[in-house]
C-alpha cells in the first residue's frame, strides 16, 4: 500500500499505459480519477474497479474542460496529491512537411498544451498544500527520435523540458515533477506509430530494444508508482527511460 491515503488523477486513464497506472495506483491504496475523453470507457473501468475509482470525461487540450475536471476532483477528493499527464496522441508516420495542420494542432493540444492547462488548474492547490507529485508520460521519442514522427517526437521533447523547468521552479514549494519515457508498448496506440501492424514492422521496432520486448502498461505503472510515491521524495526533474535499453 505505497499510495495509501493518496488521491490521484490519471489523464487518458481508460486505455493502455494510463489504465495500467490507474490499476496499480488503486491496488497501492490511492483513490483515482480516470479522466479520459472516452467517458464511456472511463465509466466502465471505474465500475469494474469499484470503490475508490471515479470516472470523468475530459478533453485535456481544452481549458474549460480541464478546469471542470479540477473542480470535480477537488470536490470529490478534497485534495489532490498526484497528477499524471498521460493522455497523448500521434500523427501517423508521415514526412514532416506533409502532416496536416489539423493533425499538428491535435498533437500540440493533447501532448503539450494539456501540461500547461493542468498546471494552471492544480499548481495553485498543490502550492497551498506545500506538496504534490506531477508525472508526465513523455516518450523515448523525445530523446532518440525516429523519422516520420517528427511533430510527435518534438511534442515529447517539449514535455521533457517542461518537466525539468517545472521541477526546478516548483521545488521550493514542495511539488515534485518527473517524467517517464516509455519505449514502444503494447497498447492501442502502437499501430499508429508503426503505420501498419505487420510482423516485419514489429521486428524492426523490436530490433532497437536491447531487452527484446515491447513495454507493457505494468512496466509504466511500476515506474509511475515509484516516482509518485513518498519513496521518491528526493527525486524531481528526472525523465526516467522505461525502455529496455533503447536509448543507450
Ligand atoms: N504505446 C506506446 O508505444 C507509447 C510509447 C511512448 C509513449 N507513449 C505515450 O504514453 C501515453 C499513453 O499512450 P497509450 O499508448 O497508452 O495510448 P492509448 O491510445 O492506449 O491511450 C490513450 C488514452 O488517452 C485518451 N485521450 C486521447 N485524447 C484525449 C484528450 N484530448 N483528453 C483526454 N483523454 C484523451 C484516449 O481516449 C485513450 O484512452 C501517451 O502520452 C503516449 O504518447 C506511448
Amino acid at each position: 500500500m505505497r499510495l495509501e491515503g493518496k488521491t490521484a488523477i490519471v489523464t487518458g486513464g481508460a486505455s493502455g499505459f494510463g489504465a495500467g497506472i490507474v490499476q496499480k495506483f488503486q491496488a497501492e491504496g490511492a483513490r483515482v480519477m480516470i479522466a479520459d475523453i472516452n467517458g464511456d470507457a472511463a465509466a466502465e473501468m471505474a465500475a469494474q474497479l469499484g470503490a475508490g475509482a471515479l470516472a470523468h470525461q475530459v478533453d485535456v487540450g481544452d481549458g474549460a474542460s480541464v478546469q471542470r475536471m479540477a473542480d470535480t476532483a477537488l470536490t470529490a477528493f478534497g485534495a489532490l496529491d498526484i497528477l499524471v499527464n498521460n493522455a497523448g496522441v500521434t500523427h501517423l508516420p508521415t514526412p514532416l512537411e506533409n502532416v496536416t495542420e489539423d493533425d499538428f494542432d491535435r498533437v500540440f493540444n493533447v501532448n503539450m498544451k494539456s501540461v500547461y492547462l493542468t498546471a494552471r488548474a492544480f499548481v495553485p492547490h498543490m502550492k497551498a498544500r506545500g506538496a504534490g507529485a506531477i508525472l508526465n508520460v513523455a516518450s523515448t521519442a523525445g530523446l532518440s527520435p525516429r523519422p516520420n514522427l517528427n511533430w510527435y517526437n518534438a511534442s515529447k521533447g517539449w514535455m521533457i523540458t517542461a518537466t525539468k523547468t517545472m521541477a526546478v521552479e516548483l521545488a521550493p514549494t514542495g511539488i515534485r515533477v518527473n517524467a517517464i519515457c516509455p519505449v514502444a508498448g503494447e497498447t492501442p496506440l502502437l499501430k499508429s506509430f508503426m503505420g501498419e501492424d505487420t510482423p516485419e514492422i514489429r521486428a524492426k521496432f523490436l530490433a532497437t530494444i536491447p531487452l527484446g520486448r515491447f513495454s507493457t502498461p505494468e512496466d509504466m505503472a511500476n515506474a509511475a508508482c515509484f516516482l509518485c510515491s513518498d519513496e521518491a521524495s528526493m527525486i524531481t526533474g528526472t525523465a526516467l527511460e522505461v525502455d529496455g535499453g533503447r536509448c543507450i
